[in-house]
């Protein structure tokens, strides 16, 4: 067993020192400054949506190229209603500005998936992100149509009524986006609009709320470690400060905000779906000494009994299964037992 590291909450305003746990060694230090920057298609969500069969092919030729080389790509037209965005970020903002006493209140405890987690709380890495996140479960199932509200009803009390509304409602819309993507996606592999769209109907799903504050040695420190996300699909809303970056042929390159867009990128359970034709890959967030950073992620995931297995049209000879049957729960419990950001959990697991 590992000892936590416990911060004092006062660790990201002193910055006199930063303490060795969140430095990283030479060969991983950021170098956010020089890296360049990464072109993603702008997918127009409408247009695919549109039906019009010239755009419906441009636009899935468009993120086949992206997902077959990296996996990130960016989206626009999506529908979602700027003010849910703001009402979003300003909600975001209330929580991580409240005492860590409060914060607390949503402690997540070591094993466990969600709630609240800072260095303030309990890190088992030596390598400490500069952040804290709020992480939360999300279910697109009717039955529990409300878990995200009575979540926070339940954990952070009757002040917090309105953020769970806030973020139920943006969790649906993530969800439902999330949906729409998984259309285009099993069109430009060939397998249609509903395969990968059914599959992913009733996904019992993971929203995190991530705030970077700012640092005096953005060089030493990560905000987030590099990983590929274990789950299937992610839906990024960055605010317009900037720091995301995506491991592309050895180089790390960065991906400007765009607060209009959403980010999106293929994990390592959607990959296995598409026999390893689509790509998840390693990315990382960097922190700046200009302005703390917030960032919203949606992680689609399968129901816990899907099988993730690829569809037969993407297993060929020249193109054999790459990943064995598996369930997300197994792999889900898997990566929450690795220490290690950094490593490729799909092929350890497998
Ligand atoms: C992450 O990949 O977990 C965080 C990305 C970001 O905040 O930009
Ligand atoms: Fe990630």
């Amino acid at each position: 067993e590992q000892k936590p590291f416990v911060f004092d909450a006062s660790i990201f305003q002193k910055q006199s020192n930063i303490p060795q746990e969140f430095i990283w060694p030479d060969d991983e230090k950021p170098n956010p400054e020089s890296s360049p920057v990464l072109h993603v298609p702008r997918i127009d969500l409408k247009g695919f949506l549109s039906g019009d069969p010239l755009v419906v092919s441009t636009t899935a030729e468009l993120v086949k190229q992206a997902c077959v080389e990296h996996g990130f790509f960016l989206l626009v037209n999506h529908g979602v209603d700027f003010e849910l965005l703001k009402l979003a970020h300003k909600n975001m903002e209330f929580f991580f500005e409240k005492p860590l006493q409060e914060k607390l209140k949503a402690d997540r405890k070591y094993g466990e998936s969600f709630g609240y987690a800072s260095s303030f709380t309990k890190r088992f890495s030596s390598k400490l992100p500069w952040k804290e996140t709020l992480t939360f479960r999300y279910s697109a199932d009717q039955k529990d149509s409300n878990i995200v509200e009575s979540y926070f009803l339940n954990t952070l009390g009757e002040e917090f009524q309105e953020f769970g509304k806030v973020f139920q409602k943006y969790s649906d819309a993530m969800s439902n986006i999330s949906l729409s993507v998984m259309e285009l996606l099993g069109v430009s592999l060939g397998v249609g609009p509903k395969y990968f769209r059914e599959f992913f109907e009733e996904n019992d799903s993971v929203m995190r709320l991530n705030n970077y504050p700012l640092c005096q040695k953005p060089d030493l420190v990560l905000g987030t470690g590099p990983h590929r996300d274990p789950t299937s699909l992610t839906v990024l809303h960055q605010d317009d400060v900037g720091g995301l970056e995506v491991l592309v042929n050895g180089i790390w390159h960065f991906i400007p905000p765009d607060p209009q867009a959403f980010v999106v990128n293929v994990g390592d359970t959607f990959m296995a779906l598409t026999n390893g034709i689509y790509k998840s890959c390693f990315h990382r967030a960097v922190v700046n000494s200009r302005s703390p950073r917030r960032s919203l992620a949606f992680f689609l995931c399968p129901k816990e009994d899907k099988v993730v297995k690829p569809p037969n049209e993407l297993i060929s000879s020249d193109n054999p299964r790459l990943y064995p049957d598996f369930k997300w729960p197994d792999l889900h419990e898997f990566t929450q037992k690795c220490y290690r950001v950094d490593m490729n959990t799909l092929d350890a697991f497998v």
